[in-house]
C-alpha cells in the first residue's frame, strides 16, 4: 500500500511552540515545586538547570537527530538507521508515551475538574477531604474520560492542522497567565516568605547523589525526554531547521516556566501558612494547599483560582497531545493505519488502562514511579548509546541547518562516555524508588 506523504509542520515556531508545548506541563508546576520543596530550593533548581543543559540538551538534541535523519516514528526510526536489534528501543518509547498518558490523563482530569468548580462554587470547605473525594472513582474517571476525549480530536486533525494550530493558540495564552498570576502572587502579603523558601539554599543537600537523581529525572519528565516524544515531533520537520538553537530555545523555555510557576506556587502557600500540606502529600501543593489558598481570597480567589487551573490544563493538554502522537505514529508507520483509526483506537486503549490510576492514588504513584522514572531513564540511556555509538551519520546531520562552531564533537563524546554512566547512576536511585512504590502497594 503507498504511504501518503509524511505531513510537516507548517513553520519552524510552529514546530517550536509544538515542541514546548510537549515539554511546558503539569511538570512545570505541580512536579517542579513539589521536587524542589523537598530538596532543597534554590541549590536544586541550580542542580535542575545543569542537569537541563548537561544531559537534557544532548538528548533532546539526540532525539530532534533520529527523528529529523529518519523521519520515521520511534517504532521504525532506529531499525532505519541502523538494524531491527534496536528495535526494542522503540518499543520501549510507545510503551512509556501509553503509560504516561494513562495517568497523565487522571491527573488533568483533576485539573478540569478544579478549574470548573472553581468558577462554580470556589473552594470552601475542608480541602484534604474534597481532594480525597474527588482524585478517585466515578469522578475521576469522568473527568479523565473527558480530557482524553479533547486529546484525542486534537490528535485526530493531525500536525499541522490539530498540533501545531493548538499550541499556536494555546502556548501564547499560557505565558501570559503563568506571569500575570506571578505578579499578581508578589502583591500577596506573604509572598516574601514564600520566595524566602523557594530561594533559601541547603548546597549541602545537593551533594547527595539521591537529589542528583530527583534533578536527572525532573529534567527528563520536564522535557518530555526518552520516550521520543521529541523524536516523533522533529520526525516532521525538513531539512533545514536549525536544531541546535531550537533545542536551547525550548529547554530554556521550559526552565523559565517551571522557575516563574515556582514564584507564583511558593507565595500562594505561605500567604496563608499551608506550608505543610507540601510536604504531607506529593498531590498536596497544587490540590490541597494551593486551593485553600483560593478559597481565603473570596469571590477574587476564585477567578484567580480558574486562570490558574486554566493555565495547567493548557500546559496538561498541549503534553498530553505529544504522548498521545508517539503511539499513533508508530501505529501509522508500522501498521500502515489511517490517523483516524490509529488515534481512535489508541486513545481508547489508554483510557481504558489509565482506569486504575483514577481507581486508587497507589496505582497512579506505581504508574508514575515505573513509566515517569524509570522508562525515561532508560529510554533517555538508549538513545544516548545509539546516537553516540552507532548512528553513523549523527554529526552531519546536527550540522545540516547551521550553528556549528566545533562544539559539535563534544556534544558527541558527552553522549558516548559522560552521559551514560551519570545516567547509569541516576537509574539505580529511580529503580530503587520504584521497588519501594510497588512494595508500599501491596503493603510491605
Ligand atoms: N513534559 C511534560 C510535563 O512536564 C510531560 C511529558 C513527559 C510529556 C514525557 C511528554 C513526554 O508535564
Amino acid at each position: 500500500m503507498a504511504q501518503a506523504p509524511r505531513e510537516q509542520w507548517g513553520s519552524g515556531l510552529g514546530f517550536v511552540l509544538a515542541a514546548v508545548g510537549s515539554a511546558v506541563g503539569l511538570g512545570n508546576m505541580w512536579r517542579f515545586s513539589y521536587v524542589t520543596a523537598e530538596n532543597g530550593g534554590a541549590a536544586f533548581v541550580l542542580l535542575y538547570f545543569a542537569m537541563l543543559l548537561f544531559i537534557g540538551l544532548p538528548i533532546m538534541l539526540s532525539e530532534f537527530v533520529v527523528g529529523r535523519a529518519s523521519r520515521k516514528s520511534p517504532m521504525q526510526a532506529f531499525q532505519d538507521l541502523a538494524d531491527s536489534r534496536w528495535k526494542p528501543l522503540g518499543a520501549l518509547f510507545v510503551a512509556s508515551g501509553f503509560l504516561i498518558l494513562a495517568y497523565y490523563g487522571v491527573i488533568a482530569g483533576w485539573v478540569v475538574r478544579f478549574a470548573g468548580m472553581s468558577l462554580l462554587t470556589g473552594f470552601e470547605g475542608d480541602a484534604g477531604e474534597r481532594f480525597m473525594a474527588i482524585s478517585t472513582g466515578p469522578d475521576a474517571i469522568l473527568f479523565q474520560v473527558l480530557f482524553m476525549g479533547v486529546t484525542i480530536a486534537i490528535v485526530l486533525g493531525g500536525i499541522k492542522k490539530g498540533i501545531e494550530r493548538t499550541s499556536l493558540l494555546l502556548m501564547p495564552l499560557l505565558f501570559v497567565l503563568v506571569v500575570g498570576l506571578a505578579l499578581y502572587a508578589w502583591t500577596l502579603p506573604g509572598a516574601a516568605e514564600g520566595y524566602r523558601f523557594y530561594f533559601q539554599t541547603d548546597f549541602a543537600s545537593i551533594l547527595d547523589l539521591s537529589v542528583l537523581s530527583a534533578a536527572a529525572g525532573q529534567a527528563f519528565f520536564s522535557l518530555s525526554l526518552g520516550m521520543g516524544a521529541m523524536l516523533t515531533y522533529a520526525s516532521y520537520l525538513g531539512r533545514t531547521d536549525n536544531l541546535p538553537r531550537q533545542s536551547a530555545q525550548i529547554a530554556l523555555i521550559d526552565f523559565a516556566v517551571a522557575f516563574i510557576a515556582g514564584l507564583m506556587v511558593f507565595p500562594f502557600i505561605f500567604s496563608f501558612g499551608l506550608q505543610d500540606a507540601v510536604s504531607a502529600s506529593t498531590v498536596g501543593a497544587l490540590f490541597i494547599a494551593v486551593p485553600q489558598a483560593f478559597a481565603a481570597l473570596g469571590t477574587l480567589g476564585q477567578v484567580i483560582g480558574f486562570l490558574f487551573f486554566l493555565a495547567l490544563l493548557v500546559g496538561a493538554l498541549t503534553s498530553a497531545i505529544s504522548l498521545l502522537e508517539v503511539v499513533v505514529s508508530s501505529l501509522i508507520d508500522t501498521l500502515g493505519w489511517t490517523r483516524k483509526k490509529a488515534t481512535l483506537l489508541a486513545g481508547g486503549a489508554i483510557t481504558l488502562f489509565g482506569l486504575p490510576a483514577a481507581i486508587t492514588l497507589d496505582g497512579l504513584s506505581v504508574m508514575d514511579a515505573i513509566a515517569g522514572d524509570v522508562f525515561l531513564v532508560v529510554g533517555s540511556l538508549g538513545i544516548a548509546l545509539f546516537v553516540g555509538w552507532r548512528m553513523k551519520d549523527a554529526e552531519d546531520e546536527l550540522r545540516r541547518g547551521g550553528l556549528d562552531f566545533g562544539w559539535i564533537p563534544v556534544w558527541r563524546f558527552s553522549l558516548k562516555f559522560i552521559v551514560p554512566p551519570l545516567l547509569l547512576v541516576v537509574l539505580w536511585y529511580s529503580v530503587n524508588n520504584a521497588i519501594g512504590e510497588v512494595r508500599g502497594l501491596f503493603g510491605g
